[in-house]
């Protein structure tokens, strides 16, 4: 039986960077300084640099950064907030945990992203905000939904969890919206040790109010005076050190990934394999490569007995996740279809060219027998 594919393999880009954090945490454990300082301070300014904004300010992980940037702009109890029903289950979730009611749009069959029109329709009088959700690493087309927002008056947060360095017309992910929100879970295209997060902003205001809240609404400068009722949601020292030895090799594992995404593309072309479209201007990260195949939960199992990992992003729409039943406001058919057929292949920087040729051609393979048994 041939070897295993891995749907993610994290340890080689761990070898990449170990002796960068090894040199890191001594440092740190020399300080002491596990909570804030010059470790977080570093990997801030980075990370901002990075994303083409001025501020960057680190939090606990990607829900707190979306949950600290709607608290940050006033967005709670009374406020509508759209959202696409094709994302992880923490951009809803923040919503909630901030006061604000979500109402879910539907999606670009093309890219499973947000688009003008289904934003256009998800908008009431109460909405005050969107967050635009960089699925698998791709930005739609922010020109034309900054537009739509700007004309209902709306802020734009981008829930840039999956795109570490994507860009739409060569401005990065996050950059482009009054704030970016990002998570640097371990299996991230930036991932920690653990959990982490970021927000970042051009907004100085917006960055000095999120840097009190995630530190219990700390006045600056004060420990015991408290001006905003906060929370406790740091990046931990730990953590900003390993992900500042990552970072200069950020793109050069997004380069990777593209070239990944190419392979895919090349081998599936003339396949009933149809990969999600990527948006024209942009370029994506990667974070997943998905297909759309029909009768994907047999077609997954098939490809799991033939040694091939996938993932499936995500089986089930937020709309009709128990939770946030109640804020649907009717069927979205685009998001609902896409559920049942989206299987992520693997993806990660070191995946070598004979192993994505063997999942393509196992896909093949078990596509090739599906469509003999629907003759049967
Ligand atoms: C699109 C999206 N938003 C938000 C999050 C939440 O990030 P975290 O798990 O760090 O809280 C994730 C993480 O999986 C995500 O994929």
């Amino acid at each position: 039986m041939s070897e295993l594919v891995p749907f993610l393999d994290l340890y080689p880009m761990t070898a990449e960077v170990r002796p960068a954090v090894r040199y890191g945490w001594d440092r740190l454990l020399e300080s002491g300084q596990f909570v804030g300082g010059p470790s977080v301070e570093h990997f801030e300014q980075a990370w901002a640099s990075y994303c083409g904004t001025t501020e960057a300010v680190g939090v606990g992980n990607g829900t707190d950064a979306l949950l600290l940037t709607l608290i940050g702009l006033g967005i709670g109890r009374g406020a509508e907030v759209v959202v696409p029903a094709s994302t992880f289950i923490a951009t809803a979730e923040a919503v909630v945990l901030a006061g604000a009611t979500p109402r879910f749009a539907d999606v670009s069959p093309k890219t499973l992203l947000l688009t003008p029109e289904t934003l256009r329709a998800a908008i009431t009088p109460r909405t005050q905000a969107v967050i635009v959700v960089h699925l698998y690493g791709q930005m739609p087309d922010m020109t034309a939904l900054s537009r739509v927002a700007h004309d209902h008056g709306l802020a734009v947060i981008e829930d840039a969890a999956q795109a570490h360095g994507a860009s739409w017309h060569g401005a990065r992910a996050g950059s482009i919206g009054q704030a970016g929100c990002f998570s640097f879970y371990p299996g991230k295209n930036l991932g920690a040790f653990g959990d982490a997060g970021a927000v970042v902003t051009s907004d100085p205001e917006l960055a000095a109010r999120i840097r009190s809240l995630r530190e219990h609404g700390r006045v600056a400068g004060s420990h015991y005076v408290h001006g905003l009722l906060g929370m406790n949601s740091r990046l931990d020292a730990i953590q900003a050190e390993v992900l500042s030895a990552k970072l200069p090799l950020l793109d050069a594992w997004a380069a990777s990934r593209r070239e990944i995404a190419g392979w895919y593309r090349d081998a599936f072309e003339y396949t009933p394999v149809r990969m999600v479209e990527e948006t024209a201007g942009g370029a994506g990260a990667y974070h997943l490569a998905v297909v759309r195949v029909p009768h994907r939960d047999r077609v997954q199992r098939k490809l799991a007995e033939a040694g091939v990992q996938t993932g499936v992003h995500y089986p089930v729409p937020c709309h009709l996740q128990e939770p946030f039943q109640r804020y649907a406001t009717g069927p979205l058919p685009v998001a609902e279809h896409a559920a049942r057929e989206v299987l992520s292949l693997p993806m990660f920087p070191h995946l070598a060219a004979d192993t994505v040729a063997r999942v393509c051609k196992q896909l093949r393979e078990v596509l090739g027998a599906e469509g003999d048994e629907s003759h049967d």
